[in-house]
């Protein structure tokens, strides 16, 4: 692609646009002309905080008509993943895309067969890939031989973090629960570690929300991968302790934990994987902007996505499987 600007539009602009609009701030070459928001006050606020000169919109394709966008950041509920990756793709128009991919293995399918047909691409929102301590951990893992993997993620959701949201702890609008939203960063790093998943045995429940949400806010299993590892997971939004995530590999001589954003070799802190400043939550991490670089180099380049949908919708595949199980050991 020639040496222009790059004409950017970010749909959704709740919390997480902050990260995108944020790292869009200090990428070269681009430039946020339009916001789109269904609560046209939500993207004059992020509008007025960033001063942008940025047109608003509350309706996505009438901004994708409207506008001559090279790239659009989707930033919204769930459910809205797919139509908005689908119609951006049909307009040749390229998607830096939250997580999850979406939320069915059909829709999964649609992205992938409109991203055939389009000159544009996707890439999925795992900016935690970028954070030091996993980069170093797989660095490490790999070098010495991975045996096995594992995460535990003990986070605290209150009724009130679903009730004060319309989308959040539905089935219909979120496509699941702790697995789809939160455990989503953990399961893909398990996947990044050990390959790409075959099968999954596995059990979900609600434990503290009940008549609140009609998705799980628990689920744990075991998966196996191609090539024969194994991994394990555990995963709740009902804890009552303060939130916490650990990934555990088993290297041939070591072992590493990831624990929210510090690397521990041997229970002994690497003291230089520390992360630097997070934006937003501590959970985010800081690998927004690497990862929003990388994909506005990758489309001036031409060269394949960061992370691209082939790789991005294994969490999906998997997670999808885990909820299917029952139980039963189930084909992925
Ligand atoms: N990568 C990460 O670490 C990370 C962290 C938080 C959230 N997320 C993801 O980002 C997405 C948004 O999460 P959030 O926490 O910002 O949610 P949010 O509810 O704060 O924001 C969603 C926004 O989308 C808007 N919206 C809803 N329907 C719309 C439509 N049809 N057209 C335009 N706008 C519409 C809402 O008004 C709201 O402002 C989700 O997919 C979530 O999983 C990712």
């Amino acid at each position: 692609m020639e040496k222009k600007e790059l004409r950017v539009a970010v749909v959704g602009c709740g919390v997480i646009s902050y990260n995108h609009l944020t790292a869009l701030k200090t990428t070269n070459g681009v430039k946020v002309i339009a916001l789109c928001d269904v609560n046209a006050e939500k993207a004059e606020a992020r509008r007025k905080e960033f001063s942008l000169d940025a047109k608003i919109y509350t309706d996505y394709y009438e901004m994708l008509d409207s506008e001559q966008l090279d790239a659009v950041h989707i930033a919204t509920p769930h459910y809205l993943h797919a139509p908005m990756t689908v119609a951006a793709l049909k307009r040749d128009i390229y998607v830096l895309l939250e997580k999850p991919m979406c939320i069915t293995t059909e829709e999964i399918e649609l992205i992938k067969a409109a991203e055939r047909e389009s000159r544009a691409d996707v890439t999925v929102c795992f900016q935690t890939r970028y954070n030091k301590a996993n980069v170093v951990a797989k660095k490490i893992a790999e070098e010495d031989g991975i045996v096995s993997a594992y995460f535990t993620l003990l986070w605290q959701r209150s009724n009130e973090y679903y009730t004060e949201s319309d989308w959040r702890g539905r089935l219909k609008t979120e496509g699941g629960g702790v697995m789809i939203n939160q455990a989503i960063h953990s399961l893909d790093h398990l996947i990044s570690l050990l390959g790409k998943p075959i099968a999954v045995t596995a059990t979900k429940s609600n434990h503290a929300h009940r008549g609140v949400i009609d998705v799980e806010d628990t689920c744990e299993g075991v998966v196996e991968f191609e090539g024969g590892l194994r991994g394990n997971f555990y995963a709740t939004n009902a804890f009552i302790g303060a939130s916490r995530t650990s990934i555990f590999v088993k290297t041939k001589n070591h072992r590493l934990e990831v624990k929210n954003s510090l690397l521990y070799v041997d229970d002994k802190l690497v003291e230089d994987t520390e992360a630097a400043e997070h934006l937003g939550k501590e959970v985010y991490g800081n690998g927004h902007p690497t990862l929003i670089a990388k994909f506005y180099a990758a489309i001036r380049a031409g060269e394949p996505m960061p992370i691209p949908t082939d790789s991005a919708e294994w969490s999906v595949r998997l997670l999808l499987a885990a909820y299917r199980s029952c139980g039963e050991r189930v084909e992925i």
